[in-house]
């Protein structure tokens, strides 16, 4: 996908959207060169790449800095990044200083978590000429509010406040939203009653698109095993096989071969 018009363009020919967060060069490359439509550069970066315990911990030059690397990676795919935690509570100066920051690291787009109490700043990032996707239900930047990481919308009220936001979001201009950890059934409701494209994480098959952690569907930590995650590489357990490998290559002395040193 090249641009937003993309996302509008799928929903209305009814073709899923792929997604995968990336935050370095080497992944990014990979990504760059697959079929996967797009790259969230999510501030789930502060979990998997800095070992922070929940997303509260990402700010603006740790986004920045992940946008960079991935817009050289693949700059041949459209590019979301994330605005981190309170980056657009402080002021509208910081939001948009934010914003700019990121735009100019290489995303193409935003995204920001929430609804209630940021349309206005949502319609003006879009009215400023830049594309914002919309995060609800799992807001992990909320994750002390909300009490864990918990499916969301499991009550009619909830449901209810959720589809409200949705709606707002859309009306708002966003070209997009994340659905994180909703029941499918909310979901499909969402998705059928918006124009612009839904993405899915933990929100079940009937969102115009999906995304996943590219972390998780590598397999890269055998200790996460969430119930919505499809692994589709032992990624730990390879890599873990081949530094093994390398190990005994070195104390065995068959590495280097003499194809492998300078004369
Ligand atoms: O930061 C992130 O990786 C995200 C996805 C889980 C949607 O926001």
């Amino acid at each position: 996908m090249k641009s937003v018009l993309d996302f509008q363009n799928k929903k209305a020919l009814g073709e899923a959207i792929s997604m995968v967060t990336s935050y370095d060069t080497w992944s990014a490359r990979i990504v760059g060169d697959s079929a996967i439509d797009c790259i969230l550069v999510g501030d789930s970066a502060s979990m998997v790449m800095h070992g922070y315990p929940s997303t509260v911990h990402a700010d603006l030059n740790m986004m920045e800095a992940h946008v960079r690397a991935v817009a050289k990676g693949a700059p041949q795919k459209f590019i979301i990044g994330d605005i981190p935690f309170l980056a657009h509570r402080k002021s509208r100066e910081t939001l948009m200083e934010g914003v700019d920051r990121l735009m100019k690291a290489g995303a193409h787009s935003v995204k920001l978590e929430g609804a209630k109490g940021q349309l206005d700043d949502i319609a003006y990032i879009v009215e400023s000429g830049i594309p914002v996707m919309g995060h609800l239900g799992l807001t992990p930047q909320s994750v002390n509010q909300l009490g864990g990481f918990k499916v969301q919308g499991k009550s009619e009220d909830a449901a209810q406040s959720i589809m409200e936001d949705a709606k707002s979001l859309e009306k708002a201009g966003c070209f997009s939203i994340v659905l994180e950890c909703i029941p499918s059934a909310l979901a499909e409701e969402i998705t059928n009653t918006l124009e612009i494209p839904t993405i899915g994480i933990g929100s079940g098959p009937h969102t115009s698109g999906q995304v996943l952690v590219l972390q998780d569907l590598l397999g890269m930590d055998p200790s996460f095993q969430p119930k919505f995650v499809r692994r589709y590489l032992e990624g730990y357990d390879l890599i873990k096989e081949a530094m093994n490998q390398f190990d005994s290559d070195v104390k065995s002395k068959s590495f280097p071969l003499k194809k492998e040193s300078f004369v």
